[in-house]
C-alpha cells in the first residue's frame, strides 16, 4: 500500500485495526519510528477531527507534523490542465504538489467534492492530481467520495463493541440536514463494512441510492423501521442525493433517529462521523444516552491515523 485513499484488502483492513488497538493501549510504542521525518497535513476544506488526531498520531511516532490551510492561507489553486492563467488562480496544483513533495515525506491532503461537477468528484481528481505530482505517498483526509480515515476508525470502534461471534448487522441511515453534504463518509463506510465481512443494510428514502460501486453487496431497505429492528450498530448519516446530483430533496424529520426508534431493539448502538446537527440528524437523548459510540469514533481517529502513517513509514 503506497497511499492511503480507499480499503485495499480484508487483509490490510485488519493489519490496520489491529495496529490502531495496540497503538490505543501505548500511544508511544513506536515512538521514534518517525524522527526526523515531516508529514504535511493539506487541507482545502475545514477539519476539527482529522486535523487534531493526525497531528496527535504524528507526534505519537516522533513524526513532525505541518499543517496547511491551503484554503485560507495558500494561493488559488488552478486545477485545469493548460490553462491560461490570467484570471483568480495563482498556482497550478500540479506546481504546489510538485513543491509540496520535496519538503513533506508523506502528504495528507482533505479535498471536499464540489457536488456540482459530478465527473470531476467521481474521478477525485484534487486527491489524485496531489498523487501524481508530489511523487511521495499520499493519505486522504477525505476526499470527493472517500473518507477512509474516519472509516478505519469506526471498523476499529465496532470491533471494541462488539462481542458476538457471528458478523455484526450494521445498519447505514440516511438522516436529514439542512445543508447539501457530501457521499464520502457515506460511500467509504459501506466500502469498509462490505470489505470487513459485515452484515450492512442501508436504508434511505427515495432518491438517495448511493453510487452503486460502493454498495454491491448491501441489503437496501427502504423502510427505516424495518432496518433498525435488528440492527447491533446504526450509523446516521445524512448525504445529498447522488442521482440528482448534490440536490437535496428529503427533509423529512422522522428520519432523525431518536429513542423512540428502538422500541423493539434496545442494545444497537449508534454511530455518527462528527459534525452532527443535534436534533436534526440525531435527538440529544441518543447522543448523550449510553448508546451513542460518537465519542469513541473520534478518540479512534488518533489510533486510526497512527496506524496508516505507521504502515507508510
Ligand atoms: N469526522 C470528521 O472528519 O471530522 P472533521 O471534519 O472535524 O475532521
Amino acid at each position: 500500500m503506497k497511499n492511503f485513499t480507499q480499503f485495499e484488502s480484508t487483509t490490510i483492513a485488519q493489519g490496520l485495526i489491529e495496529k490502531a488497538i495496540a497503538y490505543k493501549h501505548d500511544p508511544r510504542a513506536d515512538f521514534g519510528r518517525g524522527t526526523g521525518k515531516k508529514i504535511g497535513l493539506i487541507f482545502l476544506n475545514p477539519s476539527l477531527r482529522t486535523r487534531a488526531s493526525t497531528q496527535i498520531a504524528a507526534y505519537n511516532l516522533g513524526m513532525d507534523p505541518i499543517v496547511i490551510n491551503m484554503d485560507k492561507e495558500g494561493w488559488a489553486l488552478e486545477m485545469k490542465e493548460g490553462a491560461v492563467m490570467n484570471k483568480g488562480s495563482i498556482e497550478h496544483i500540479k506546481d504546489a504538489a510538485g513543491v509540496l513533495g520535496t519538503y513533506f515525506d508523506i502528504l495528507a491532503i482533505r479535498a471536499f467534492p464540489s457536488l456540482t461537477n459530478k465527473q470531476d468528484d467521481i474521478s477525485d481528481f484534487i486527491l489524485n492530481q496531489f498523487i501524481r505530482y508530489s511523487g511521495i505517498p499520499v493519505i486522504s483526509l477525505e476526499s470527493a467520495i472517500r473518507h477512509p480515515l474516519q472509516s478505519l476508525a469506526d471498523m476499529v470502534t465496532i470491533q471494541e463493541n462488539w462481542k458476538g461471534t457471528k458478523p455484526p448487522k450494521v445498519v447505514l441511515s440516511w438522516a436529514p440536514h439542512i445543508k447539501a453534504i457530501p457521499h464520502a463518509v457515506a460511500n467509504s463506510f459501506a466500502e469498509w463494512t462490505l470489505g470487513c465481512g459485515f452484515d450492512l443494510t442501508i436504508t434511505h428514502p427515495e432518491g438517495y441510492e448511493l453510487d452503486p460501486m460502493f454498495t454491491k453487496g448491501a441489503t437496501i431497505e427502504p423502510l427505516q423501521k424495518r432496518a433498525l429492528e435488528k440492527a447491533d450498530f446504526v450509523y446516521v448519516k445524512n448525504w445529498s442525493a447522488f442521482s440528482e446530483y448534490g440536490k437535496i430533496l428529503n427533509m423529512d424529520s422522522h428520519w432523525m433517529i431518536t429513542e423512540n426508534h428502538f422500541q423493539k431493539n434496545p442494545s444497537a448502538k449508534v454511530m455518527h462521523c462528527l459534525p452532527v446537527r443535534r436534533n436534526v440528524e440525531l435527538s440529544d437523548e441518543i447522543l448523550d444516552g449510553p448508546r451513542s459510540l460518537v465519542q469513541k469514533q473520534a478518540e479512534n481517529r488518533i489510533y486510526a491515523a497512527q496506524a496508516v502513517i505507521d504502515h507508510l513509514l
